[in-house]
């Protein structure tokens, strides 16, 4: 079977992370999760109290800065330097600063390149924002993974839930469409759908379902 690159791109909540993981395990396939390296770098600048606006500041800190992630067959931990924040990243604090990060060019310079050098051996699903637009536009498949923002918050909220997470279905409601217009109306690498992207609305599929039609697709290309 030849490896592919395989790019999967959509909205906050949309299943990305959940569906290319469970379905590189299915094809044994790395599965790089882009989007916790933009939540690692939004951990530094907040750790080390950088202003988010101020690029110049950003800049110089990231610089000393090394994100790494280490996949492991069912999760990915993620590194800043030799700090191990695979659950700090995930926090409301994060989540709420991280779009102003992420729109910010000497941000998206260092990551992308790293994120290109971790898929030139192929054999490889990575989840964003800009995979298919600017991160591998000559991946192999292409897949606009979306649903409704109602389901996609109501998912959310399940999660965090689950860990303990007190806030409303309307909160996170919100939080995941400010973050949705602020990441597709951003000046350098807005989040928008490929042009030969296949679009995949979920709404209606479960997890399982979701990651089906991504190998499907990997396997009959494959070949
Ligand atoms: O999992 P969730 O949809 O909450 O977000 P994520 O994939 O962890 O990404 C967090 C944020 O990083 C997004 O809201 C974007 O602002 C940014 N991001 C990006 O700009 N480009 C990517 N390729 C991946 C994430
Ligand atoms: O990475 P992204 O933000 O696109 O979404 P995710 O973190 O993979 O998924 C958000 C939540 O929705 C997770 O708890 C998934 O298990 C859940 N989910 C679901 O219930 N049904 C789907 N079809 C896809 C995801």
């Amino acid at each position: 079977m030849k490896k592919l690159t395989v790019a999967i791109d959509g909205p906050a909540g949309a299943g990305k992370s959940s569906a290319a993981r469970l379905a590189a395990g299915k094809v044994q396939y790395l599965y790089i999760d882009t989007g916790a390296m933009y939540r690692a770098i939004t951990w530094a600048i907040l750790q080390h109290h950088v202003n988010v606006q101020d690029e110049a500041a950003v800049g110089a800190l990231i610089q000393h800065l090394s994100v790494r992630l280490e996949p492991l067959s069912d999760t990915c931990r993620v590194y800043v330097n030799d700090t191990e924040v695979t659950e700090e990243i995930r926090t409301q604090a994060i989540s709420s600063h991280v779009s102003s990060v992420a729109a910010l060019a000497v941000v998206r310079q260092k990551l992308v390149q790293l994120q290109r050098d971790m898929a030139k051996q192929g054999g490889v699903i990575l989840d964003g924002r800009d995979i298919g637009t600017v991160v591998l536009p000559d991946a192999d498949i292409k897949i606009f993974l979306t649903a409704s923002v109602h389901s996609r918050a109501k998912r959310r909220y399940l999660e965090l839930q689950a860990k303990g997470n007190t806030e409303t279905l309307e909160e996170i409601e919100n939080s995941i469409a400010q973050r949705d217009y602020q990441d597709s109306h951003r000046a350098v690498s807005p989040l928008k759908q490929a042009a030969d992207a296949m679009l995949l609305d979920n709404s209606e599929l479960n997890l399982e379902e979701t990651a089906d039609v991504i190998t499907k697709l990997i396997r009959q290309k494959a070949q």
